[in-house]
């Protein structure tokens, strides 16, 4: 297995970046009924090198520029087979206090790189839909002692879809959700935001969260962290800053001035699998006071009376009263592994590439007639589209659709 992943990366940049295949072909490839036997593993592995494997899109290809990467690493990846096989569940202290402590510390120093102060703590978590639902159950709790009657959450028009599914999830109708409009960089409008809490308010509602973005999925747009700071100071509500991508950028001197106010926030989502260069899964929450995880979710199981600790964030502390899941793996393992042997200055290094690449091509797009700058390079995202002078919107809309067929046919 080692052996095929070293081929695999050693290849890499040669192969082609995608390789897709019909269901009806991969049912005929894959489909068989439960195996009564054993069967031998050379042949399994290299079923899966075969028909698997070979059917999906790299996304640490470096020619795979498509959407928000899983840029992956070699030690990460290692460091999720020694997480599988020492089979280390940090969910207890007294069932994994070197892990616990491991996790702490990455944690910390993520907390850290957001400018959140001393007692801020968190958790790694599978991403940034489960770190969002995390924070926002922490919000919920804190906030409106889990009382949703009445409570309005705000976000812009161009925040992650996983804000509103967890929003369903806790219990906010769709009528308890308001999307702020925003401007012509698709940044949260402060002017709409005051108005719609105000009109909320003279309703008799209870607006008790905004969540900012800090680098959106569609442009890297970043809400104007400060200036929402200071309105959820004043108006006494909490802020949650989705920085599942953009968070990372705080390592780049140039890019970090994008995203000051993140360090006001009650509550953060990072993601290591998105831009700290981490293999899926691996999301992060974090939260200005590392009790409140503890508030939010701890619950003392008979079975587990005797191995319980003490609510205390410098204690021995026992992660599964920090978040939803109680079993749970050692994922901070390869973050913590990874920026060890690479050290950070390599992370910082990587950011700063990706940013002046997504410059770059937006500077060779410029310089075509073929193709239209949607959005500007912002962080590490441009967008852009296939142009053709006189043509209606459903025409370009078309062709781009088909180019984009096209590049995933041709690899
Ligand atoms: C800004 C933002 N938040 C949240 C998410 C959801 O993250 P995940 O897919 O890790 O659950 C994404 C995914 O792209 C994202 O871009």
């Amino acid at each position: 297995m080692v052996d095929l992943l070293v081929a695999h990366y050693g290849r890499l940049s040669t192969a082609p970046a995608t390789g897709t295949a019909s269901r009806t072909a991969l049912e005929a490839l894959l489909r068989k009924p439960f195996p009564p036997g054993p069967s031998d593993p050379g042949e399994v592995l290299e079923q899966l090198q075969r028909d698997v494997f070979s059917h999906t899109i790299f996304p640490n290809h470096p020619r795979h520029y498509g959407w928000i990467p899983g840029p992956g690493n070699f030690v990460g990846a290692l460091a999720d087979l020694l997480a599988s096989g020492f089979n280390v569940c940090p969910t207890l202290w007294l069932e994994a206090s070197g892990p616990t402590e491991v996790e702490l510390v990455t944690v910390d120093w993520l907390c850290g790189l957001c400018g959140l102060a001393e007692g801020s703590g968190g958790l790694f978590v599978s991403g940034g839909t489960v770190a969002n639902l995390t924070a926002l159950a922490v919000a919920r709790r804190i906030m409106l002692s889990d009382e949703v009657a009445r409570a309005v959450v705000y976000c812009s028009d161009q925040t992650h879809t996983s804000n509103t599914k967890n929003l369903r999830i806790l219990g906010f109708k769709a009528d308890r959700i308001r999307k702020v409009p925003t401007d012509d960089r698709y940044r949260m409008d402060m002017a709409a935001l005051a108005g719609a809490v105000e009109a909320d308010r003279v309703a008799g509602k209870n607006p008790f969260c905004v969540i900012a973005n800090a680098g959106t999925t569609n442009t890297a747009a970043v809400d104007p962290l400060e200036a929402i700071a200071s309105f959820c100071d004043g108006a006494g509500m909490w802020m949650h800053v989705d920085a599942a991508y953009g968070g990372a950028a705080m390592l780049s001197e140039r890019a970090r001035t994008l995203l000051k106010g993140l360090e006001r926030a009650h509550s953060i989502t990072i993601d290591p699998h998105k831009w700290l260069f981490q293999p899926y899964d691996i999301g992060c929450v974090l939260v200005r006071d590392a009790r409140w995880l503890a508030e939010a979710f701890r619950e003392v199981p008979e079975y587990l009376q005797d191995v319980h600790t003490a609510v205390d964030p410098k204690g021995e502390v026992n992660l599964g009263d920090y978040g939803i899941q109680l079993s749970r793996s050692f994922r901070a393992l390869k973050l913590w592994m990874s920026l060890k042997v690479f050290g950070l200055d390599a992370f910082r290094a990587a950011i700063d590439r990706g940013i002046s690449n997504a410059e770059r091509a937006e500077d060779l797009l410029r310089a075509t007639d073929c193709f239209e700058v949607v959005t500007p390079a912002q962080l590490g995202i441009v967008t852009f589209r296939l142009h053709r002078p006189g043509a209606d919107d459903e025409t370009l809309n078309q062709l781009n659709r088909a180019l984009i067929g096209a590049l995933v046919a041709d690899g």
